[in-house]
């Protein structure tokens, strides 16, 4: 909906979206999909001049975060909200980060143009959360674009709402639009208003929100959820959840070929489906079937696919010998080694060589081969990178960069730009040339690391509870030292391995 002016096409442009960062945009997270898929894909190493571009980048957190992280790089981001462009440019400006560019384009319309013409060659592209939320003629113009911009051998990114997962709360989401859009022009009140009119309906016993787990599910979570994340969420015209191999024949038309989700661990059967689904998912050979059965059988509300310009299959014995090399570099500290592994069938308790293996590479970045001789045949490669990497507490990396001081600035930036613990703001990130990609971090994190670069020393952590506790009830206050406790106990010392905070 596009309150007070109508130049949005039916996406929403009178609220901007929430900041966010998300690993699955990284070009190691991406690599290493292909990799365990035994797909060719180059782990770009420190200091590469890699091309990335982000089509409809919002606050362009993501594209800042990685140009910040890897001042070789040459970063463009799209976006048609220029409140976006205006903000995502104001903060490289003020992180003086030189290597991203935000350009103020509608994709529906950018391909061919001599816009698109001065947008280099990418070697890594990715759109986070736009595929299923704009009109069939901006997906037209996506594609366009992927298939003049796009590398041959380049990797693209593509998360959306997928189905059959969302086809119970199609309906849900039509109301939320139909009724927000009758009772307030704001899209802010208007979501408000949508969201309370499918409560009182539910409330009433209507057939298709009541018998719905997702819808109710939906209905709980809503309640504490950010209007800036809501109305981007249902206050689109033209959203649409989407098959898998619709979305796979859209990206046909730009030469794409489906390889992997960037969720590491989908890419192991056996980890996701009981036998008896396994059996049937064996039984075809094509990854479009084998997909829609896997979305058939699992909860996959949200995809995130990952495309190859002409795809090369990598020779028998070449995976292994890509994943021996690649670099593992711990995200928690050694404490924090998790061996639960949420499952489909609910949680599996990692044991033997596994746990083994992964509480050595959580004390330091290290090559996997190197791991693997260290402990031999206890357990596999791949096996090892996918539940790390899966599981949020190892990135991969092709080799070891120093933090650059841009990464430092950028850090220094947003986190010093977080005055409470309360607030819309998604999951942030912190810029980390180590990985060449981003932490995945909370605003409690986000803000330390800024004090801590700004010369603050852990003494400090009573003026920072102080400053943190800002609009939280008393029982909220009384936690905060004791969060930043634990902050300063199991993550500073590893930042400050990672080179992210000052020795
Ligand atoms: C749900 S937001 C996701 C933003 C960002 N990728 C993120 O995850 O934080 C979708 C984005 O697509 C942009 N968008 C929608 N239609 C567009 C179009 N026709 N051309 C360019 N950008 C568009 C919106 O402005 C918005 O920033």
């Amino acid at each position: 909906m596009t309150a007070g002016s109508d130049w949005g096409g039916g996406y929403v442009t009178d609220l901007e979206y929430i900041e966010g960062y998300y690993t699955q945009q990284s070009p190691s997270q991406l690599v290493l999909a292909c990799t365990l898929r035994g797909i060719a894909a180059d782990l770009p190493g420190p200091g590469e001049p890699v091309r990335y571009l982000e089509l409809g980048c919002g606050q362009g957190i993501g594209a800042l975060v990685l140009a910040a992280a890897n001042p070789a790089w040459t970063v463009t981001a799209v976006d048609y909200n220029p409140a976006h462009i205006a903000s995502a440019r104001a903060t490289a400006a003020a992180a003086g980060i030189g290597n991203v560019t935000f350009l103020e384009a509608d994709l529906t319309t950018l391909a061919g143009s001599e816009a698109a013409r001065a947008i280099p060659e990418a070697d890594f592209t990715s759109m986070h959360g736009v595929w299923t939320w704009v009109s069939p003629e901006v997906r037209a113009g996506i594609v366009r674009l992927l298939a003049e911009k796009v590398r041959p051998g380049g990797v693209v990114h593509v998360s959306y709402n997928a189905l059959p997962a969302w086809q119970s709360a199609i309906g849900m989401q039509r109301l939320v639009l139909e009724g927000g859009r009758r009772a307030a022009r704001r899209s802010e009140a208007a979501v408000v208003a949508g969201l309370d009119l499918v409560r009182e309906l539910n409330a009433t016993g209507a057939h298709y929100l009541q018998t719905s787990p997702l819808v109710q599910q939906l209905l709980t979570a809503t309640k504490d959820l950010a209007p800036e994340y809501l109305t981007h969420e249902y206050m689109n015209a033209h959203w649409a959840p989407a098959f898998h191999a619709d979305v796979a024949a859209a990206m046909s038309g730009a030469k794409l070929d489906w390889v992997a989700t960037a969720a590491p661990l989908e890419s192991f059967p056996t980890l996701m489906l009981t036998e008896e689904q396994r059996a049937l998912y064996e039984r075809f050979d094509d990854t479009a079937m084998r997909e829609l059965v896997m979305d058939t059988c699992l909860h996959r509300q949200f995809r995130h696919d990952v495309y190859v310009r002409g795809a090369h299959r990598l020779r028998s014995g070449e995976r292994d010998e890509r994943l021996a090399a690649m670099t593992l570099v711990p995200v928690v500290s050694p404490a924090e080694l998790d061996t639960n592994l949420a499952v489909p069938a609910g949680t599996a308790e990692i044991g033997g060589g596994l746990k083994t293996l992964m509480a050595a590479a959580l004390e330091g970045p290290t090559t996997v081969g190197a791991l693997m001789a260290r402990h031999p045949g206890v357990s596999n490669a791949a096996e090892l990178v996918a539940v790390l990497v899966g599981t949020g507490q190892a990135q991969v990396t092709a080799g070891v960069a120093a933090q650059a001081p841009s990464a430092d600035r950028l850090n220094r930036l947003l986190g010093g730009r977080v005055r409470s613990l309360l607030g819309p703001r998604g999951a942030g990130g912190l810029a980390c040339s180590l990985t060449g990609a981003g932490l995945l971090a909370p605003k409690l994190l986000q803000f330390i690391t800024a004090r801590l670069l700004a010369g603050d020393r852990e003494d400090a952590a009573g003026t920072w509870a102080e400053a943190l506790s800002q609009g939280l009830d008393e029982t909220g206050r009384q936690e905060v030292p004791a969060l930043i406790a634990r902050v300063l106990e199991q993550r500073v010392p590893l930042l400050r391995t990672l080179g992210v905070v000052p020795a």
